[in-house]
């Protein structure tokens, strides 16, 4: 009996101290519908309020993250995947001690990686596991296979859709490739860039429709939808975060209520930490399945 106090006395002092952090990835099946902009001013929110946050830019190919805050890493994690350094030495520190794990422009599929690079990203961000409370993975948009792995391994799979017929066409590809090929069942979902509350609704409305009648068990959470405001471009241009510049307009408010809401929610796809996350990459591999190339148009 007092060893079963005991142990479950210090699984509780285990789970206290270190809570494990939330891997959370944002993601769409078109491009340019505002994740980086939504990564970065979520990220910013949470931070201020008392949550640590990492940001992951896996968005290889196009690395976005550092400009549109006006930072500038001296390396990449392609230095941290050519074993020049660890992976705290490329860490750069964004507004309310953000931090961020920049991209580097060409590198190759993180899941093409060696086995060696692979198993060193994965010990290295391990080392990070108890220093944060958020993972956002800006994965960038489609259904490459670095995108598709990357949602897969987060906890909560966030897509990011426009009032664009073909931003939700292009969702719902993405959906339905991640469930169908990589079991992925529970979706939340941002509606960026509306003119209304009411049109957000209804883009949430015909997404969910055709994932209820096409796609069986999928579930979709929305999240809340974000206006289109001028000043996040503006804010964008001069390299500023937006929450920074105008925190109590209607856009920040919004964007509060998402964060409010993703705090709220316990649910989680996997109880995974952050080396869990990258053996979810592994275990992906091993298995093949392989989507480069899928086409995104016209999938209904
Ligand atoms: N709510 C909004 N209101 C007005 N403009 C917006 C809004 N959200 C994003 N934008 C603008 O849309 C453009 C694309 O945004 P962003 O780069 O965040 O998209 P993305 O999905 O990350 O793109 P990519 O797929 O290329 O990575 C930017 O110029 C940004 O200023
Ligand atoms: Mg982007």
């Amino acid at each position: 009996m007092k060893d079963q106090a005991h142990t479950l006395r210090k699984l509780f002092e285990k789970g206290t101290a270190h809570p494990q952090p939330k891997v959370l990835s944002v993601t769409s099946g078109k491009g340019g519908v505002g994740k980086t902009t939504l990564v970065i001013n979520m990220a910013i929110m949470l931070a201020s309020k008392g949550h640590r946050v990492l940001v992951f830019d896996a968005d290889l190919g196009l690395a976005n993250v550092d400009v549109m805050l006006g930072l500038t890493p001296k390396r990449t994690i392609k230095h941290v995947l050519d074993g020049q350094c660890p992976l705290e030495d490329i860490m750069v520190k964004g507004p309310e001690g953000i931090q961020v794990i920049p991209a580097s422009s060409g590198i190759q599929e993180l899941v093409d990686l060696s086995p060696q690079q692979q198993l060193s990203l994965m010990n290295s961000l391990d080392y990070f596991n108890h220093d944060i409370d958020y993972m956002i993975i800006d994965t960038g948009a489609g259904i490459s296979r670095n995108v598709m792995y990357f949602n897969a391994a987060a906890q909560r799979v966030i897509v990011v859709v426009s009032a664009e017929p073909t931003s939700i066409t292009d969702a719902y590809a993405l959906i339905k490739v991640l469930w169908k090929k990589h079991g992925v069942k529970q979706f939340d979902l941002i509606v960026n860039n509306v003119i209304s509350k009411m049109e957000g609704d209804q883009v949430a409305g015909k997404l969910m429709m055709v994932c209820e009648r096409f796609l069986g068990d999928v579930a979709l959470e929305m999240l809340g939808s974000v206006p289109h405001d001028e000043t996040i471009t503006e804010c964008i241009k001069g390299q500023k975060a937006f929450v920074g510049v105008n925190p109590n307009g209607e856009t920040a408010l919004r964007l509060g209520r998402i964060v409010k809401r993703l705090e709220k929610s316990s649910r989680l796809q996997t109880n995974g930490n952050l080396q869990f996350f990258l053996r979810r990459m592994l275990l992906h591999q091993m298995k093949g399945s392989d989507h480069a190339g899928y086409r995104i148009h016209g999938t209904y």
